[in-house]
């Protein structure tokens, strides 16, 4: 992975991150923010209405997804634990570059901080109702522990890193999927809505964020027994 890194304004006026060498953005340049509510918040998180929810998150990166997700924990009451996957990690001093909390959300500005600072590999509580998890661990590599509720797949496209893509990762991240868990992800293409339906996903294509992307994949694990 390349180490030069750039902050860039998307057309919503919230930063994000770009990567030179991969030639690859952390969010939409439609709206880094917009991209992150639409497809984590609302259509992954909102979409499963439970109050306890276990959520794993492929790829950390500026902390955005996460951060989101504690704010909307504190407003509606929820508990969550929160695992996500690194490879990469950012230095914090770059994620306050972002300057996301004078933003979104300034009062939760010291929560932003702890993201970034808490320990590695070691469940820390960073407010009464949101732990997290951090993995330094290469997913490709790295066994997945636990069942979730909620996944967000927000790796760098396929085109970029197919081997986040692949069968096999999404078979582990079915098998770790309660029943009636969900994954969602910006990304629609056919190939991969395709290679979700096989491993027995039922899958959704649903309305992009305003002014994004056209279409994102919402997958579902079916309740009762499956037979793939
Ligand atoms: C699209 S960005 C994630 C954006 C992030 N969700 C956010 O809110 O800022 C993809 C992330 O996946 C991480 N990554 C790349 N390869 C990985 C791997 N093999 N295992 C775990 N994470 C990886 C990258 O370092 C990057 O932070």
């Amino acid at each position: 992975m390349s180490d030069t890194i750039v902050i860039q304004t998307t057309d919503d006026g919230v930063p994000t991150l770009y990567l030179p060498g991969l030639d690859e953005h952390y969010h939409s340049t439609k709206g880094a923010l917009t991209e992150a509510r639409h497809v984590y918040i609302d259509m992954a998180l909102r979409a499963r209405d439970k109050r306890n929810i276990d959520l794993l998150e492929v790829g950390f990166g500026t902390g955005l997804n996460a951060w989101l997700t504690l704010l909307e924990a504190q407003e509606r009451g929820l508990h969550i634990r929160y695992t996500a996957f690194e490879l990469y990690p950012l230095d914090p001093e770059v994620a306050d570059r972002l300057d996301y909390p004078a933003r979104i959300a300034p009062q939760q500005s010291p929560a932003f901080a702890r993201l970034h600072r808490c320990e590695w590999d070691h469940p820390v509580e960073i407010a009464p109702n949101f732990t997290l998890l951090k993995r330094h661990a290469d997913l490709t590599r790295t066994p997945v522990d636990g069942l979730y509720d909620v996944v967000y797949f927000d790796a760098f496209a396929p085109e970029k890193q197919p081997e986040m893509w692949s069968e096999s990762i999404f078979r582990t991240l079915y098998d770790h999927l309660a029943p009636g868990g969900i994954l969602t992800t910006y990304c629609a293409k056919g190939e991969i809505r395709r290679r979700l339906q096989s491993i027995g996903f039922t899958v959704e294509r649903l309305p992009g964020p305003p002014h994004g992307k056209r279409e994102i994949l919402r997958a579902s694990k079916p309740n009762g027994p499956t037979h793939k």
